[in-house]
């Protein structure tokens, strides 16, 4: 099989070279996504700014036109949103299961048409994406829950305010109930909520299209129902896990690298850990910097939600602690698979044991390259870590991954100054340590991807 995988595109990496410069990331998938089915409530047109050119966007785009809504694309990052030609509220399954974020169109489309119809979500490589906490909060609202052949069917004559406490601070059934109260009668009152900057940007979209939510960022939402929101122009928030992708690339290559262009508190729990490793971390108005060093302190981490460290910079953190000089504990308390990456990195020579929902980590003195095959997002993020500081070049697969989170991410490592494209092998590839010998790379077909 080996020249059917040589036919596939990676990234290339040749590692071992600093990072240095500064770079401004795009607006933020998590918060895109969600406003993106929030604009089905605005009765007018939606332009929505800084939205992140990555295929998760593209999916989202394709179900609210298979529901009946118009988009349009403009240079620089544009949409235009037109939702007014909504003709159906429910959404096909080929497009929904390739986006777990797909669920965020049943809390609009309930309020404004009463009813909606979208596929359960089923699992993904992270584990099972439960929505039990959506469907209670659509319950108190005063909406029949159903699932029929495999859909979800929220519907009600009207919705009415409630009192609602989470059982966790979920991310997307805050979002969800959330716009689902936008229009209901009186007001909701969410407890438990999620903190996240991407679920007060939702808040921040739906007041600036008429609505009134109060309260967000802490963990009591409040969200009183009106009768019309309306369309809006409206400018998406930084990308805080790209962002910190890119800190921990200037720090796990012993770089100098600056991140332009976001609240520094979005990152707190990410810098806090990166200073208590040695790096050295300067924050000041709406730019982060951080100086790695090369003789880096082991760190224990545990994720848990905002302001807690991110379980989005997870697996990007074990790569870069892989290098450290001693052993960190690595727990993660969100999502229950979120370790599969481990094996790859230990492929590259990284000393990682799981037990249980912890790893532990014990730094090596160095990473080699292999041809390694990302699992999810952020665990491609990882990966492209691991190869930046790596001796030799690294092959990178599973782009459709890193591609549904990372905008111009190889050409933004290459700003920073490193050797990275994106190449589609020809020839057999084979891993060096299988060999014995060096590798041969493939010839670079596309050196970088198209805009
Ligand atoms: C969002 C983010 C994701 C991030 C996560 C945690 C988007 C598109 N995705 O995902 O990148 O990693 O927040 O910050 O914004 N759960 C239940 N029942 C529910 C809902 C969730 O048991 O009804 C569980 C989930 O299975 C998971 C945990 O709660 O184990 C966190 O889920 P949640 O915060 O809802 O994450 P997402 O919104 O899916």
């Amino acid at each position: 099989m080996d020249h059917l995988d040589g036919l596939r595109t990676r990234l290339v990496v040749d590692g071992g070279r600093r990072l240095e410069g500064s770079v401004e990331v795009p607006g933020a998938k998590n918060a895109a996504l969600p406003i993106m089915a929030a604009a089905i409530l605005a009765e007018g047109e939606v332009v929505l700014h800084a939205v992140p050119r990555i295929t998760d966007v593209d999916v989202m785009a394709s179900i609210l036109e298979s529901l009946g809504a118009r988009v349009r694309e403009q240079p620089g990052g544009t949409l235009v949103i037109d939702t007014s030609s909504i003709a159906s509220h429910a959404a096909p399954y080929a497009l929904v299961s390739k986006l777990n974020a797909s669920f965020d169109v049943a809390g609009p489309l309930l309020a404004r048409f009463g009813r909606a119809q979208v596929p359960q979500p089923g699992g993904c490589v992270l584990g099972p994406r439960a929505v039990d906490l959506h469907l209670k909060g659509f319950e108190a609202l005063g909406a029949a829950v159903t699932l029929e052949h495999g859909s979800i069917i929220a519907s009600a004559e009207s919705l009415t305010g409630a009192d609602i406490t989470l059982d966790r601070p979920s991310v997307g059934a805050t979002e969800n109930i959330m716009l689902a109260a936008t229009r209901a009668k009186g007001t909701t009152t969410i407890r438990n909520a999620a903190r996240e900057p991407e679920v007060c940007d939702l808040a921040e979209f739906v007041n600036a299209m008429g609505g009134r939510v109060r309260g967000h960022g802490s963990s009591t939402i409040t969200i009183e129902g009106v009768r019309k929101l309306r369309g809006v122009e409206y400018t998406i928030i930084p990308d805080r896990l790209m962002a910190g992708t890119y800190l921990l690339a200037g720090a796990i290559t012993g770089g100098d690298v600056t991140v332009k262009g976001l609240d520094p508190a979005f990152l707190t729990a990410l810098t806090d850990a990166l200073s208590a490793s040695g790096a050295q971390v300067t924050a000041s108005g709406v730019s982060v910097r951080v100086q790695g060093n090369a003789a880096r302190k082991p760190v224990d981490i545990v994720t848990s939600p905002f302001p807690g460290f991110p379980t989005d910079l997870q697996p990007q953190f074990v790569a870069y602690l892989s290098l450290a000089h001693g052993t960190s504990t690595v727990e993660e308390t969100i999502f229950d698979a979120r370790f599969v990456y481990v094996s790859e990195l230990a492929r590259m020579g990284a000393d990682i044991r799981v037990a249980g929902r912890t790893a532990i980590v014990t730094g090596v003195e160095r990473l080699k390259d292999a041809v390694v095959e990302a699992p999810d997002i952020r665990a491609g993020g990882a990966l492209v870590l691991a190869a930046l500081a790596a001796e030799g070049t690294t092959q990178i697969g599973g782009l459709e991954f890193i591609d549904r989170g990372y905008e111009f991410f190889e050409e933004q490592l290459a700003t920073l100054g490193a050797s990275i494209a994106r190449a589609s092998a020809v020839e057999p590839v084979m891993p060096r340590q299988d060999l014995g010998e060096t590798i041969r790379m493939p010839r670079i077909v596309t050196p970088f991807r198209a805009s």
